[in-house]
């Protein structure tokens, strides 16, 4: 199962420790919060780890209501130490094979390098259960862990994170963008586009049409 191994604290504390470290990985949050409109109120995270895409969207939005889902224990952990005194954020511990629990509207949904753990056909329905979330004009920004087009390519990926290709993480499950901007834009979501991209890193935005 591709989740388990988030279950471990090994896994999760290796991921933690290099979480800052892979490149140009700032760039693509930069999008990412330019992306989610600064009045954005309820912001779900999917597969929020420790919180760190909540925390940044924290920043210059006193009025945000966060929650955060996430399958492992370790990871919702340190969430919770990281929110301590934040009492506006609710963590909940989900797996995200399972469909969304209902949680209200959201104004964003966001997600950081954890659907493409998830099974191509999961990641279908979950895109949809995420349109039917949004208010109207609400924003989904999922900066992700893509396919590369070519072998070589994901080779070089590796090399450029400085990571041996035996440490693959398992339980990835990498998917093409231009499949899943496909998805995105048959499911109704308006604006879809990839935003940012450096290798196999990459930014898929879609937003709600207001008249829906
Ligand atoms: C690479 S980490 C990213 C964490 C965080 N979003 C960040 O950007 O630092 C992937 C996250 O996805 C979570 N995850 C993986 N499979 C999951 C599942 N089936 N349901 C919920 N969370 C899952 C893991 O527990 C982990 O916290």
């Amino acid at each position: 199962m591709p989740a388990e191994e988030w279950a471990t604290a090994e896994h999760a504390l290796r991921y933690l420790a290099r979480a800052d470290a892979y490149p140009h990985r700032a760039e693509g949050e930069g999008v990412l919060l330019e992306q989610v409109p600064g009045d954005a109120r309820r912001i779900l995270d999917l597969g929020t780890g420790d919180g760190r895409l909540l925390s940044l969207l924290s920043r210059d939005r006193p009025g945000r209501v966060g929650v955060g889902l996430d399958i492992s224990e370790p990871m919702l952990q340190a969430a919770r130490e990281r929110f301590l005194d934040d009492r506006r954020i609710t963590l909940l511990e989900h797996d995200l094979t399972e469909p969304l629990p209902a949680l209200g509207r959201f104004d964003a949904v966001v997600s950081s390098f954890c659907i493409h753990h998830l099974e191509h056909e999961r990641k279908h329905s979950l895109y949809g259960e995420v349109l039917d979330l949004l208010e109207p004009g609400g924003v989904f920004a999922n900066l992700e862990h893509v396919a590369s087009p070519t072998h070589r390519l994901h080779l070089a990926f590796f090399a450029a994170i400085e990571e041996p290709l035996e440490d693959e993480d398992r339980s990835d499950r990498l998917l093409d963008v231009e499949t899943q901007l496909g998805w995105l834009r048959e499911l109704g979501f308006d604006d879809v586009d990839c935003y940012w991209k450096w290798l196999e890193m990459a930014l898929l935005v879609g937003v709600k049409p207001v008249g829906s």
